[in-house]
């Protein structure tokens, strides 16, 4: 089916779509307006297995992801999704049957809300060293979506590419993505276990 999405959007959502498999576990970090955790729902939860995590701070973003779902998913499907509305610096304190295969950042404001209700630079960099040892240790995978466009975005993206350039080579690849002729637009951060 061809993809709707912008196309850093589009882009993540091929990744997932190539990395995950049946009876997986992933972690939404940033649940928003809840349209990449209905991605990841519908990569993953035909498998009894497969349980989907999903962080938000703001209470509106998690309702907006819980109605999204509701509409597209089965009553069986919607409790293998787990919201918790905290900082997703704390994502290491939820028990888990497995470790995840794939923790998605979709960084930034909830669009049409309050934009002053942003990921933060520390936060995020404590919750991202946290996801990578939380990771299946030979297949897991990172996607973080960075909006350079307003200021704290760029500040957070500058941050998270210094952090992820110095991951050791042997263990992860890392690749950033970019569009060059569009100004200050959205870029993706991919990184994935060399295992
Ligand atoms: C760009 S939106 C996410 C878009 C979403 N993934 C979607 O598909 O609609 C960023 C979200 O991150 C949330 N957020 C901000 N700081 C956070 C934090 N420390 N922990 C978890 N979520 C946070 C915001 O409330 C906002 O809803």
């Amino acid at each position: 089916m061809k993809e709707r999405n912008p196309p850093h959007i589009a882009l993540a959502h091929a990744y997932w779509r190539a990395h995950l498999s049946a009876g997986d576990i992933a972690i939404d970090a940033t649940c928003g307006n809840g349209y990449d955790t209905l991605a990841l729902a519908k990569l993953l939860l035909n498998h009894p297995d497969s349980l989907i995590l999903g962080f938000d701070i703001q209470s509106s973003a998690l309702e907006k992801t819980d109605s999204l779902l509701k509409q597209a998913l089965t009553e069986e499907h919607l409790e293998r999704v787990l919201f918790h509305r905290r900082c997703h610096s704390e994502i290491d304190q939820i028990p888990l049957p497995l470790p995840p295969k794939l923790i998605v950042y979709n960084l930034g404001y909830l669009p049409g809300a309050d934009k002053s209700i942003t990921t933060m630079t520390p936060s995020t960099l404590s919750s991202l060293e946290k996801a990578i040892t939380l990771l299946t240790p030979e297949q897991g995978a990172l996607s973080i979506t960075c909006y350079p466009g307003h200021p704290e975005g760029k500040k957070e993206e500058d941050a998270v590419l210094e952090w992820a350039e110095k991951l050791p080579s042997e263990r992860w690849q890392v690749c950033h993505h970019r569009w060059l002729n569009r100004g200050a637009s959205p870029s993706l951060l991919w990184i994935r276990s060399t295992a």
